[in-house]
């Protein structure tokens, strides 16, 4: 296994009913049936894994954009969704979660075959992860109500107040690519429970997964148009989506940049907008913690996923003491985390998702070299006949000029840096646009939660990072993005309040 100059890239075959799913006809999934574009134009499907072309998708045009609107719109306005039992409701959702859990295999293999991921991680993380936001945000719906609330200046009995819990409406979701499957069921879950319809569009590097939950969503018994699925790139079909005069809402997931330009967009409509965008997350190691576990925990944060992860651990800070401990120990994962095509069984990271995110990536750590930093390991390509394999790579002596140390990468690549106090930490912790998540390792529980009151971000993780939990809410601070998704908080970004008041 420490053997990675041998390792073989080539990707392994296909199983028979991805192959069935790749030769599907090219299509769009409105009002429950799978519908032709209104115009010819195509997607590639590419597998990362080796550069080649597997299939094709529909870009949607305008035409096919509003067709899927009108349909959503609809299905709204007839409370076809949103009237039903509540009960009804949280069933359809939970078959819908049994449905996923029973292809969980197939749909482990979709991804990695679009992705780029590891086999073995998409049915560790994606599969069961989407399955679990879709039953907990089940059974929100049945859980929803406003209250009764006495007035204030009117005598008691005089006027009867209360508020009611509405959903938004007709959402379009809008996600990326590095967890398909997953953004795809976190979005519609609470969107569902809430009463809500949707318009769901994943990223164009990766929409193989979407488009096999929307076969599922018509198994499931969702009512026509409830949940409609259109492939398609973000500029034209994507920005269709966010300026429709009949979408109430937006939900994005996806770079900083294009989180602004949809907030932009959505204004004239005045749009309910959450926004979950980059990060470049801070790993800060504290002198007193055991290196033989927080190096590799460090190593797991911003490896796991090649690095395509918003909250990926980017930013190491060790202590001056054990500074070198950390490095020697992150660069020691580097032969597990060695990157091998997305089918091979001994993967724990593939490539990176297309052509355009390994050349970003290498871009970086060229752009890295250039400024002065050191290659501790890694910062180069792994060799492989075809497909887009970056090596992890750790950069130090870095400084926080650097493009590499203020810009997200989102490839396996982290800069690591020295610091002697907690203040100083805490305040290059916050020495960024972003405002995402940040881990901190230690055993000194006070140093723990001090840190995690000074620094800035949606999440704070103490002695792991990147747990996320359906529970618990996620999002972020700065320009990490607005408003919340999961929990509680999750399920109130797709609910209106209503307040009546009666004279009595
Ligand atoms: P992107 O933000 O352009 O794409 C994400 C989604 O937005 C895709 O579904 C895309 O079709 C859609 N989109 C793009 N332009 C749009 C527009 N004008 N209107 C509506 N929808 C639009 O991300 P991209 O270009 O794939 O990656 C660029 C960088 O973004 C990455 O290197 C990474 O730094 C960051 N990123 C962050 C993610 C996160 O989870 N926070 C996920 C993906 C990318
Ligand atoms: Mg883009």
């Amino acid at each position: 296994m420490n053997d990675v100059t041998s390792i073989d890239r080539t990707q392994r075959p296909y199983s028979a009913a991805a192959q069935a799913f790749l030769a599907r006809k090219p299509a769009l999934f409105i009002n429950n049936e799978w519908v032709a574009s209104s115009h010819d134009q195509l997607l590639e499907v590419e597998d990362p894994s080796s550069g080649k072309v597997i299939g094709h998708v529909v870009d949607a045009s305008d035409r096919d954009v509003d067709r899927a609107v009108a349909a959503a719109r609809i299905a709204f306005d007839d409370g076809r969704w949103s009237g039903l039992p509540p009960m009804t409701r949280e069933r359809t959702m939970i078959r819908l979660a049994d449905l996923i859990e029973a292809n969980a295999d197939e749909f482990a293999e979709l991804e990695a075959i679009d992705n780029g991921k590891p086999k073995g991680m998409a049915g560790a993380v994606d599969v069961p992860g989407a399955v679990s936001h879709i039953r907990f945000m089940a059974g929100w719906a049945s859980k929803i109500s406003g209250e009764v609330i006495p007035p204030y200046t009117m005598p008691a009995g005089q006027v009867f107040g209360y508020t009611v819990r509405e959903p938004v409406g007709v959402c379009a979701q809008i996600v990326p690519w590095n967890f398909p499957l997953l953004m795809a069921c976190l979005k519609i879950a609470p969107a569902l429970a809430a009463g809500c319809t949707v318009v769901l569009k994943p990223a164009e590097q990766t929409s193989l997964t979407a488009l096999r939950l929307a076969d599922l969503i018509a198994e499931a018994g969702f009512p026509a148009g409830v949940v409609n699925v259109i492939t398609g790139n973000g500029h034209t079909a994507g920005d269709r989506m966010v300026k429709h005069p009949d979408v109430d809402k937006i939900a994005f997931t996806g770079s900083t940049e294009i989180g602004k330009l949809i907030n932009r967009n959505a204004t004239d409509t005045l749009k309910h907008v959450t926004l979950e965008l980059g990060g470049k997350s801070p790993v800060v190691i504290l002198p007193d913690v055991d290196v033989a576990q927080a190096a590799p925990g460090a190593a797991g944060a911003i490896f796991f996923n090649s690095g395509q992860v918003c909250v990926a651990g980017s930013r190491l800070y060790a202590h001056r003491s054990i500074f070198d401990q950390v490095i020697e120990g992150v660069a020691a994962t580097a032969p597990f985390w060695a990157p091998r095509a997305s089918l091979d069984p001994d993967a724990h990271m593939g490539p990176l998702v297309s052509k355009e995110q390994f050349d970003r990536v290498m871009g970086y750590i060229e752009a890295g070299k250039r400024d002065g930093a050191s290659v501790a390991v890694g910062g180069d390509a792994a060799p492989a006949a075809g497909g887009y394999y970056v090596n992890p790579t750790v950069l130090v002596d870095v400084n926080p000029q650097m493009s590499v140390v203020r810009e997200e990468i989102f490839g396996p690549v982290v800069v690591a840096q020295r610091f002697d106090d907690l203040d100083e930490v805490a305040r290059e912790a916050n020495n960024t646009c972003y405002g995402l998540g940040a881990g901190v390792w230690t055993r000194d529980v006070a140093a723990m939660h001090r840190l995690a009151g000074k620094i800035k971000a949606g999440t704070v993780w103490g002695n792991c990072h990147a747990v996320i939990d359906t529970a618990l809410p996620f999002g972020g601070y700065k320009e990490s993005g607005v408003g919340r998704e999961q929990g509680r908080q999750g399920i109130e970004a797709y609910l209106e309040t209503k307040t009546v008041i009666i004279q009595m």
